[in-house]
């Protein structure tokens, strides 16, 4: 839990959530606040299985997964690759249109290509979303309506990154769709009460809507649970997921990416789904324990 990524305050919340989790169902527990030192700590902690609760870079995105593989951890969740193709929105979008799935249209802006921008023809028509290419939770994301807006779009995308995403924004609803044990739990609605689901609506209690199942005709909805599981499978995650997706007024749906170590505080969306399904956390947690390949660890 914890880590050194952007998304650090919300992995100690999840990780907290689910060592507890682990104490009452009766799992000796060691709760681990990764640091540099992350290989020397486990070494000395000879651990059994790693329960990750980590978000975002060194955690998600296939760096604490490859230590973990050297040292014959077991582990959590998606394996090293589906990890690194997940946190990585260019590598998913290029998966994700190989396999003919919908996603909007995205270009890849490179921080020097950007240096003539006031004299340039607008890369894309607006309105468009600027974001970070390996963040998650929001960091760095703003929606783009005006020509004016998009430099301070631009600068806060690459504090994170020499490579910016620019992508057609898509008026609709906001639909994230989790899955469970390589089955789709169900697909929640989210309202957001600012302009997109940015940090506080996604962490404030009060800043966003959940509606479960999202209402959505029949067919539509189980069409967002078919393409969610087959992105899922596109990057070849394993275990669990949530996968993020929006819905235009045509009903014609996007997929935004695939989060492969979602939030797990008691509060998050793939607790809240699962706790609407019958699968209260702690079985929740238990569930995805299970997932760690046991048998291949030392
Ligand atoms: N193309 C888009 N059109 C409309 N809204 C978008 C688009 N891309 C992102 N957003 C908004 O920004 C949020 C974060 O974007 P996302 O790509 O999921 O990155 P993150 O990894 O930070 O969650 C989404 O949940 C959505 O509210
Ligand atoms: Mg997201």
């Amino acid at each position: 839990m914890g880590g050194l990524s952007s998304e650090r305050e919300i992995s100690l919340k999840s990780g907290a959530a689910i060592s507890a989790a682990l104490a009452r169902l009766g799992y000796h527990q060691i709760p681990i606040d990764v640091d540099h030192d992350i290989a020397l700590t486990l070494r000395r902690e000879h651990i059994d299985v790693a329960f990750i609760a980590l978000h975002g870079r060194y955690g998600e995105d296939g760096a604490i997964q490859g230590l973990l593989e050297i040292m014959h951890i077991p582990y959590t969740g998606s394996k090293l690759t589906a990890s690194a193709v997940a946190m990585d929105k260019i590598a998913t979008d290029g998966l994700l249109k190989a396999r003919k799935l919908p996603v909007p249209k995205t270009l890849v802006l490179r921080q020097t290509e950007t240096r003539h921008l006031e004299t340039m023809p607008l890369p894309l028509q607006l309105p468009f979303v600027v974001k970070p290419v390996s963040e998650g939770s929001s960091v760095g994301v703003s929606i783009v309506k005006t020509a004016s807006e998009i430099k301070a779009a631009l600068a806060h995308a690459f504090r994170f990154g020499d490579k910016v995403l620019l992508q057609s924004y898509i008026s609709g609803k906001e639909i994230h769709v989790g899955i469970l044990d390589e089955k789709p739990l169900g697909a929640i609605e989210i309202k957001s009460k600012g302009a997109f689901y940015d940090y506080d609506a996604k962490y404030v209690p009060g800043m966003s809507e959940h509606l479960f199942p999202a209402p959505l005709p029949p067919e539509v909805y189980q069409h967002l649970l078919d393409l969610a599981l087959q992105a899922h499978q596109a990057l070849g995650c394993s275990g669990y997921s949530r996968v993020d997706l929006l819905i235009d007024s045509d009903m014609k749906p996007y997929i935004l990416e695939i989060n492969t170590l979602p939030g797990m505080t008691e509060t998050s969306l793939m607790p809240e789904m699962a706790r609407k399904c019958g699968i209260d956390f702690d079985t929740l947690v238990e569930q995805i324990l299970n997932t760690a390949d046991i048998e291949h660890g030392d």
